[in-house]
């Protein structure tokens, strides 16, 4: 195929992702209005701010395709949906939806089915985040989370993720003396595995890690890893605020979409740890959402964002300053950029 239809292909597939998320949101919000009419409706979205989204969707688009054609990543990332798990979990998201509703309306934040562990994980992470059944606890959650995140971004959150790829690739020429297999790869909060899959894709002999509080999403991640090649991710069960590595061990470590779903001081202990685990000269790049600072113009999405899913810490996070918290720790020349409805700070250890 030649790249322009590659590019175009690639256009209209992400378009037609953003208006599927598009109507679906809308047939629920509906649906929801006729079933629950009392629960809390959001801001109406100005029509200027329906144009800054749609440029800055065009923006993360055109510098996706851009950087798969300069062989950043293959050009086969940009095509890769798990199409198998919309087919089987689609259905599901739908289905679940009187459940998210019912806690909504019984503002019941902390509701787990029986026989859902929550002993021993942290009060602040045990929490139907998105009004999520099981909240992070089920494999049902994991199963659905990749799905509601895809809807919720119209179809945009690898390429979001696909950000941090860059700075990676490009920090990591500061190891240009060790040899591909000896370079260790930390991803903190690494849910169902996808910015583990997209790091195996630029970095076929790397050794990659991976942590996660939740074992129904390490399992889930463990499905979706165990299908690429390259030696499996050492996945493991570990809460971000007391990683389970000795100091200085990784040539660089991500994080994505963790910290806006932290408590502020849990913020800041984990950065302390991502520092800690790093080494001198050493990256840690976060992905995460964009903040009120750098993005004034989005701040109805961002208020209705924190008021219609739960998110008890995004209030805080939105206007926090993460520059300060990663300076504070040791990290230096840190590196702010903006990519859509994501924000990335890419901070170095010094040697
Ligand atoms: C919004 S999801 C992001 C997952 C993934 N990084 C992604 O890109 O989709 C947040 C993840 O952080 C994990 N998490 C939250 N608090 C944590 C903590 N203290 N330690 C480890 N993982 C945590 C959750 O289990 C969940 O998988």
């Amino acid at each position: 195929m030649s790249n322009n239809l590659t590019k175009l292909t690639y256009q209209t597939l992400q378009q037609g992702k953003n208006y599927f998320g598009l109507a679906h949101k809308t047939l629920s919000a509906q649906l929801k209005d006729i079933v629950y009419p009392t629960l809390r409706q959001t801001k109406p979205i100005p029509r200027e701010v329906i144009t800054k989204l749609q440029d800055r969707f065009n923006q993360l688009l055109e510098i996706d395709w851009l950087e798969a054609e300069k062989e950043v990543y293959p050009a086969s990332l940009l095509f890769d949906n798990p199409w198998e798990d919309f087919f089987r979990y689609y259905p599901l998201v739908w289905l679940d939806l009187p459940q998210i509703w019912e806690r909504v309306q019984q503002k019941k934040y902390q509701d787990f089915s029986s026989g859902i562990e929550t002993e021993g994980y942290p009060s602040y992470y045990v929490q139907n985040f998105h009004h999520q059944s099981d909240g992070y606890l089920s494999d049902l959650s994991a199963n659905l989370y990749d799905l509601q995140v895809e809807i919720l971004f119209g179809g945009t959150a690898d390429p979001m993720r696909r950000r941090i790829l860059s700075p990676l690739k490009d920090r990591l020429k500061v190891f240009d003396s060790v040899s591909p297999r000896q370079i260790r790869i930390l991803d903190v909060a690494c849910g169902t595995g996808r910015t583990l899959k997209l790091i195996r894709a630029i970095l076929p002999q790397a050794s990659l890690f991976g942590v996660d509080l939740s074992p129904a999403y390490l399992r889930k991640a463990n499905e979706l890893l165990s299908q690429i090649s390259g030696e499996l991710p050492q996945l493991l069960q570990a809460n971000a605020e007391e990683l389970p590595y000795v100091d200085n061990y990784f040539h660089a470590v991500t994080s994505v979409f963790l910290f806006h779903e932290l408590p502020a001081t849990v913020r800041q202990t984990v950065i302390e740890q991502c520092f800690r685990v790093t080494k001198p000269g050493g990256v840690f790049i976060i992905c995460d959402s964009i903040q009120m600072s750098d993005s004034p113009e989005m701040a109805v999405l961002m208020d209705n964002f924190s008021d219609t899913f739960h998110e008890p810490y995004y209030k805080h996070y939105s206007t926090d300053n993460l520059v300060e918290r990663l300076e504070k720790v040791g990290f230096e020349n840190i590196e702010v950029q903006v990519h859509f409805m994501s924000k990335y700070f890419i901070a170095h250890k010094p040697f």
